[in-house]
C-alpha cells in the first residue's frame, strides 16, 4: 500500500520545491498536488467534499497568505486563510485520520530575545501575518492531536518570486541596491525543508507537535544578499549599500533566529545558511 500524501498551496515555492523532488512516486509515496484554483481550503464545503472522496494518509499545507506588507491592511483575507481555513482543513484531517503537516513561520515571535527562539518560547507577534498564523497554529493545536507544525524562516528557493530570485534579478540588471542590517534572522531553502517534511513521513514520527527548522546560524537581509552576488564576478559589490532603516508597513521581528536543537534530536541535517544559498543560486543560473 502506497502511502497517500496531499499537497495543498502547490502553486506555491515550497508546494512546487516539494514537487520537484518527490514527484516519482518513490519510497511508495503517492503525491496528490493541488494549487488554490483546484481546491481553496477556505472554502469548508469544498474541502469536506474532497476529503469525502478521497482519503490521505498525511496532509503537507503550503497554502498561506504570505504578504507581509499587505496583510496589515486586508486582515480579514489574512486570516481567513491563514487560521479560518487551517481550521477547516485541521477538522478534515480529524475526520479523516489524516497526519497534518503545517507550516508556520518565526513572525510570531516579537524579536525581543537576543538568543535563539525555542518551540516553547512565548509568542508575542507583531503584525498581522504572524498574528494570522499563530491563530492558525492554535486551532490545529486545538482540533487535532496528530500533527506537526514546522516554524521555519525566510525561506527562498529557485521559484520566483522571493528574495533570492529578486536580488539575483536586481544583480543581472546592475542596479544599486540598499538593503536593511535592522533584521536578524536564518534564511532558509526550500529544498532543505522539503527533505525534512520527506524524513518525516518516511520515518514514520509519532512524535507530533511543533518543531522549529531553519538552516544553521543567522544573517541581516544584508548579509543575505552580499552572499548571493558572491555568485557575479562582474557585478561590483559596493553597489549593495547596507542601511538601519526599514520601510514598511508591517513591523518585522528585529532577531527571529530559532533554536533548531529540538529538531536536531530528531533529525540533524541542517547545512549552515550561506552554503543553501549558494545552492539556489547555481541552480537558478544553470537554468538560465
Ligand atoms: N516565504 C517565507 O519567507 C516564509 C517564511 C516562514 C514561513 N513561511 C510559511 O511557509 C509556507 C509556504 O510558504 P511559501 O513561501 O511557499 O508561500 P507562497 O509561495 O506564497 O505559496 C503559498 C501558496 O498558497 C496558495 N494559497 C493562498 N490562499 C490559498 C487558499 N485559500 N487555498 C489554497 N491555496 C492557497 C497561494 O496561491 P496564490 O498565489 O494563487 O494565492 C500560493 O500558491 C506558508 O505557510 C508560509 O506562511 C514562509
Amino acid at each position: 500500500m502506497s502511502i497517500k500524501i496531499l499537497v495543498t498551496g502547490a502553486n506555491g515555492q515550497l508546494g512546487k520545491t516539494v514537487k520537484d523532488l518527490y514527484n516519482d512516486n518513490s519510497d511508495n509515496f503517492e503525491f496528490f498536488f493541488v494549487s488554490k484554483s483546484e481546491l481553496d481550503i477556505s472554502d469548508r464545503k469544498t474541502l469536506n467534499e474532497y476529503f469525502a472522496k478521497h482519503s490521505f494518509d498525511y496532509c503537507i499545507n503550503c497554502a498561506a497568505y504570505t504578504n507581509v506588507e499587505q496583510a496589515e491592511e486586508s486582515i480579514e483575507d489574512v486570516f481567513k486563510i491563514n487560521a479560518n481555513a487551517v481550521g477547516f482543513l485541521a477538522e478534515c484531517c480529524k475526520k479523516s485520520n489524516t497526519i497534518l503537516i503545517h507550516i508556520s513561520t518565526d513572525y510570531v515571535f516579537d524579536g525581543k530575545k537576543d538568543t535563539p527562539y525555542l518551540e516553547t518560547d512565548t509568542t508575542n507577534p507583531i503584525n498581522q501575518y504572524g498574528r494570522s498564523k499563530l491563530a492558525g497554529e492554535l486551532k490545529i493545536q486545538e482540533i487535532l492531536k496528530e500533527y506537526f507544525i514546522i516554524r521555519t524562516s525566510w525561506l527562498y528557493s529557485k521559484h520566483p518570486k522571493n528574495f533570492v530570485t529578486t536580488i539575483v534579478s536586481k544583480i543581472k540588471e546592475g542596479a544599486d541596491l540598499t538593503i536593511t542590517t535592522s533584521q536578524k534572522g536564518t534564511p532558509t531553502s526550500c529544498v532543505e525543508l522539503s527533505k525534512f517534511i520527506h524524513w518525516l513521513i518516511k520515518s514514520e514520527s509519532k512524535d507530533f507537535g511543533m518543531y522549529h527548522f531553519s538552516a544553521k546560524g543567522e544573517a541581516t537581509w544584508y548579509d543575505f544578499a552580499m552572499r548571493i552576488s558572491n555568485h557575479f564576478k562582474d557585478y561590483d559589490k559596493n553597489k549593495i549599500k547596507a542601511t538601519t532603516s526599514f520601510k514598511s508597513k508591517a513591523e518585522r521581528p528585529e532577531y527571529s533566529v530559532m533554536s533548531n536543537s529540538k529538531t536536531q534530536k530528531h533529525y540533524n541535517s541542517q547545512n549552515n545558511w550561506s552554503e543553501d544559498v549558494d545552492a539556489v543560486v547555481n541552480q537558478i543560473l544553470a537554468n538560465n
